[in-house]
């Protein structure tokens, strides 16, 4: 396993997704330990893109719950109907919110927080297993490359659930 991370200086956001996939890919492929490859993967996008919070949020006992993160300390439970995590959840969709005082029920974790993008992260059945969560401390911070980056990540996870 390499102890450190390439991250090409420079690069716009697809190039750095591009770069991290196949050193994530190493990274999780050799460990079966699900808490560690999410923490591994947190670190990673955190590092990669000094993102204000990175972490996943994991069904478990009929909501969601705080797991593996980067970044402050954050809200521990999330009922499936809040938030844009629990929005994520439900509609079993990608959202991304460019502005967050504007997304209805929106849970403030930090008020650092303007933008935010939420995957929802499948089971092989279809049932979401837990949603990853990324936070940045600027308004309108995510967009396609965000979320086709943060997809081909998470699939990553979905082949070993
Ligand atoms: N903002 C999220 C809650 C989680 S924190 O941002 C870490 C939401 O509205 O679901």
């Amino acid at each position: 396993m390499a102890e450190e991370l390439i991250i090409p200086a420079g690069a716009g956001r697809a190039m750095v997704y591009e770069a991290l996939l196949p050193q994530i890919n190493a990274l999780v492929e050799t460990e079966s330990d699900l808490t560690a490859n999410l923490a591994n993967i947190a670190a990673a996008l955190k590092e990669a893109f000094s993102f204000f919070w990175v972490g996943f949020y994991l069904v478990k006992e009929g909501q969601l719950v705080l797991g593996p993160f980067q970044g402050p300390i954050a809200c521990t439970r999330i009922p499936f109907h809040k938030g844009v995590c629990g929005a994520s959840y439900t509609r079993k969709e990608t959202i991304i919110v460019p502005d967050v005082e504007a997304f209805p029920g929106h849970i403030a974790c930090s008020s650092a927080s303007k933008s935010e993008i939420v995957l929802p992260v499948f089971h092989r059945n279809g049932t979401v297993a837990m949603v990853l969560d990324v936070d940045s401390d600027q308004m309108n911070d995510f967009g396609d490359a965000d979320a086709a980056g943060l997809q081909q990540i998470i699939a990553l996870i979905e082949r070993k659930l």
